[in-house]
């Protein structure tokens, strides 16, 4: 079967996403026929590679393969130099290629080290969660954290291909695959209804991450995605409402130390807090802040808010920097597949909302 194919482009090129069942089991052959890199260094961890090393290798004779440990803390510049070095002892060349095996937190610190080594080597995505399928994989940052807060330092540095192969969220667990969905809604509510609609349609079989109703799904968000970040790579403007969810979401993530939530369920009670704004601003009606509770509700539980304190929520923002001379700024949607970005709202006003979806005042 022919993998479908998404463009993106970069002002330096562009660059294609290939959707297909099975292509993460094919990657060499698909690297030859896209010309990409002689030598390949596959950058994974050991979650991953333990349940898709066998299939990826045989697709990929003669690769070599570089672990890192597992996880969000392991995202920071010492991970990084560990690459550099595996890459040093390999002998990669101008003319090698990386090629990151696993989740958002892989893609994003393989990518940088692929940005930064010998000023840049190639790179490929082969994103393994739902989340860097439909997200993290498409549209050029990468980056690590620093102690001092996350994706501190980065780069835009776009991939010369991104292989997304369905099969392999097989065997995510039930939690990270629903986290994944959270921002499959955003590109619903944030920027196309008629992606919101048919994932109301699909909301039971949605939740089977082995359903063929999920390849047509992914290949929308990378539609939706690939049109915004070609228009606007660097975020300087229509890509930020992709940040739709994202302003509470952050803060709710920090608030409780990355541990309680995972970022796309944090990010579906930030959707929440943005279109809770809205109506209270008039800019949205009351009905499609309730659909967008009623999809995100019928996924499955998230992890409880009510214990957490609005106030506090402001106080982490203002510590972010989120917060500028009392007011920040909020992507609200003003429809169902519509958006723009409030760039005066209040503390006060913020607070309103955050308690209106559950947090103590
Ligand atoms: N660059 C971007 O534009 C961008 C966008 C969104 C998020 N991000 C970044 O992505 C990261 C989050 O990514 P994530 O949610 O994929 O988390 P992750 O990479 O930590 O993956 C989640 C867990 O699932 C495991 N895993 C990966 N693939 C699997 C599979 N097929 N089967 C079973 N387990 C699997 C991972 O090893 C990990 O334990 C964050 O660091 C965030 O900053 C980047
Ligand atoms: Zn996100």
């Amino acid at each position: 079967m022919h993998p479908v194919r998404v463009d993106v482009q970069t002002s330096t090129g562009a660059y294609a996403v290939l959707l297909g069942h099975g292509l993460s089991g094919r990657l060499g052959q698909v690297l030859d026929d896209h010309a990409v890199g002689a030598r390949r260094f596959v950058v994974t961890n050991p979650v991953v590679w333990r349940l898709h090393g066998d299939a990826v290798a045989a697709g990929l004779p003669g690769v070599e393969v570089i672990q890192v440990p597992d996880g969000e803390r392991h995202k920071h510049l010492a991970t990084v130099a560990r690459i550099y070095d595996a890459l040093v002892r390999g002998r990669a060349d101008r003319g090698s290629v990386v090629v990151a095996v696993g989740g958002g937190v892989i893609g994003d610190m393989a990518g940088f080290a692929a940005a930064t080594f010998l000023r840049g080597i190639a790179l490929v995505q082969v994103p393994t969660t739902l989340l860097a399928q439909v997200d993290a994989s498409v549209g050029g940052k990468v980056g690590v954290n620093l102690p001092a807060g996350k994706n501190l330092v980065g780069a835009f540095y776009p991939p010369r291909l991104v292989v997304t192969d369905p099969q392999v969220l097989g065997t995510l667990s039930r939690r990270e695959f629903r986290a994944g969905l959270y921002e499959v809604i955003k590109y619903g509510m944030a920027c196309s209804a008629p992606l919101f609609a048919k994932l109301q349609a699909d909301t039971k079989r949605l939740a089977d991450p082995a359903g063929d109703s999920l390849v047509p799904i992914i290949t929308e968000c990378c539609r939706i995605k690939a049109g915004i970040v070609s228009a606007d790579e660097r975020e300087s403007g229509i890509r930020r409402v992709l940040n739709f969810g994202h302003t509470a979401g952050h803060a709710i993530e920090a608030l409780t130390g990355y541990r309680r939530f995972r970022h796309g369920e944090a990010v579906a009670w930030g959707m929440l807090v943005a279109s809770q704004l809205a109506v209270m601003r008039g800019v949205l009606r009351r009905e499609a802040l309730t659909a967008l509770e009623a999809l995100i509700m019928t996924l499955g539980p998230l992890p409880n808010v009510a214990d957490l304190q609005a106030a506090q929520i402001i106080e982490g923002m203002r510590h972010d920097k989120k917060v500028v001379n009392g007011t920040l700024h909020v992507v609200l949607p003003t429809g169902v597949g519509t958006s723009t970005v409030a760039d005066d709202v209040s503390e006060q006003e913020f607070a309103d909302a955050l308690t209106r979806v559950g947090l103590t005042a």
